[in-house]
């Protein structure tokens, strides 16, 4: 389930983000060409801002106000026992990152696993531009996209999240299933995977997507 319902505001392209031309192709086909080369997906649902449902690859419904909530829209939309979730903001997704992600998931017992990237910054604490402390970074992660989850474990999650009023606090599905309870594991992505926000990071993507073999 790959979200695209997004608006774009801070990359400011004048449309939505997904349909931005990059390496000569919109943003979410990129996301769409992984998923749909993976052996571990045998369904790919596309979630894309209201009226742009003809215009993916792929089968498409339309988001909701806040990323979560087109999460939502998009995995009533699927089937099947697990459902893996990207953000179409991070085109350099792998088709082997999605089975390694599936994978480690169907070997454990664990309700999700995430690609993630161990912190590469010192980290510092601060507040008013003075330094507080230094943060250990051993244990930090930077939680990314694609994430997979049991998709009964994840819609009970969102559930309860929307019941207490609290979905729209959720910046990733991993922390639906963090808040009732419940594991998740992190599987490290090893490559690039960074996350278009603004222009200069779409200059970045491009240069990684056409030097590509
Ligand atoms: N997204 C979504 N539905 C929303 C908001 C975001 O499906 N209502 C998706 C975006 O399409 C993107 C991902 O969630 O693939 C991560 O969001 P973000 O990078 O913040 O994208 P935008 O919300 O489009 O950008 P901005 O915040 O700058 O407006
Ligand atoms: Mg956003």
């Amino acid at each position: 389930m790959i979200a695209a319902a997004g608006s774009g505001q801070r990359l400011g392209a004048g449309g939505p983000k997904a349909f931005v031309e990059v390496g000569g192709r919109p943003l979410v086909e990129w996301s769409v060409g992984a998923f749909t080369t993976a052996g571990s997906v045998d369904e790919v649902v596309v979630v894309v801002p209201s009226g742009h449902e003809g215009e993916v690859e792929a089968d498409a419904v339309a988001g909701g106000a806040t990323r979560a909530e087109s999460v939502v829209a998009g995995v009533k939309a699927a089937s099947g026992d697990v459902v893996v979730i990207h953000d179409a903001a991070r085109p350099l997704v792998t088709a082997e990152l999605v089975d390694r992600v599936v994978q480690r998931l169907a070997d454990s017992d664990a309700q999700g696993v995430i690609a993630a990237a161990p912190v590469a910054d010192t980290l510092k604490s601060g507040r008013a531009g003075v330094i507080e402390g230094t943060v250990d970074r051993s244990a930090l992660w930077g939680a990314q996209t694609p994430q997979a989850f049991r998709a009964d474990a994840l819609r009970t999650a969102q559930e309860s999240a929307a019941e207490a009023g609290e979905l729209e606090l959720a910046t990733d599905e991993a922390w639906l299933i963090e808040r009732v309870g419940g594991t998740v594991l992190l599987e490290e992505s090893g490559g690039p995977n960074l996350k278009i926000t603004d222009r200069a990071d779409l200059a970045v993507a491009e240069a990684l997507l056409t030097s590509r073999p």
